[in-house]
């Protein structure tokens, strides 16, 4: 459960990541398939070479997922209601993939945000993520 400081320091550092989204989407999906490559196999037909344009655009569609998250913090199971559906009953992807995502991207943010990455960005968006991620992956039981 985010707590309202922990909501305010995430609405306020993802200004930082308006007009960024792709960017940060395609290096966090980097990072996931170079630091762990077992999440390539979910993505047989992408090209997966760093920076192509199918990392680009699909980086650029992650990032604008955590950004209707963001606006919706108070109601993220509803917001992402389909993509939740999407990743449990079509893509089945293993839920333990979702933590992987969530670090690299963390990484990401922590690498662009220098010192606005306090600890405190970092348990805010930490739970922040694991709060998505819970999201995408409950229609699994
Ligand atoms: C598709 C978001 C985690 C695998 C998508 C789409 C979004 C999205 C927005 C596109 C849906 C559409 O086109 O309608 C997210 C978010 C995640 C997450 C916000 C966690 C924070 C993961 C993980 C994996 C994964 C961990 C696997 C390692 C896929 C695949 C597709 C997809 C294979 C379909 C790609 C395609 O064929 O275009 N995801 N995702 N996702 N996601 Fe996720």
């Amino acid at each position: 459960m985010l707590a309202a400081d922990e909501k305010r320091l995430i609405l306020l550092t993802w200004n930082k990541v308006l007009g960024h989204q792709e960017d940060f989407g395609a290096e966090a999906l980097e990072r996931m398939f170079t630091v762990y490559p077992q999440t390539k196999t979910y993505f047989p037909h992408f090209d997966l070479r760093p920076d192509s344009k199918h990392i680009r655009w699909h980086g650029k569609k992650v990032v604008a997922a955590l950004g209707d998250a963001v606006r919706h913090i108070d109601n993220i199971s509803e917001a992402l209601s389909a993509l939740s559906n999407l990743h449990a009953y079509s893509l089945r992807v293993d839920p333990v993939n979702f933590k992987l995502l969530c670090h690299c991207f963390q990484v990401v943010l922590a690498v662009h945000l220098a010192d606005e990455y306090t600890p405190q960005v970092h348990l805010a968006y930490d739970k922040f993520l694991a709060a998505i991620s819970a999201v995408l992956t409950k229609k699994y039981r």
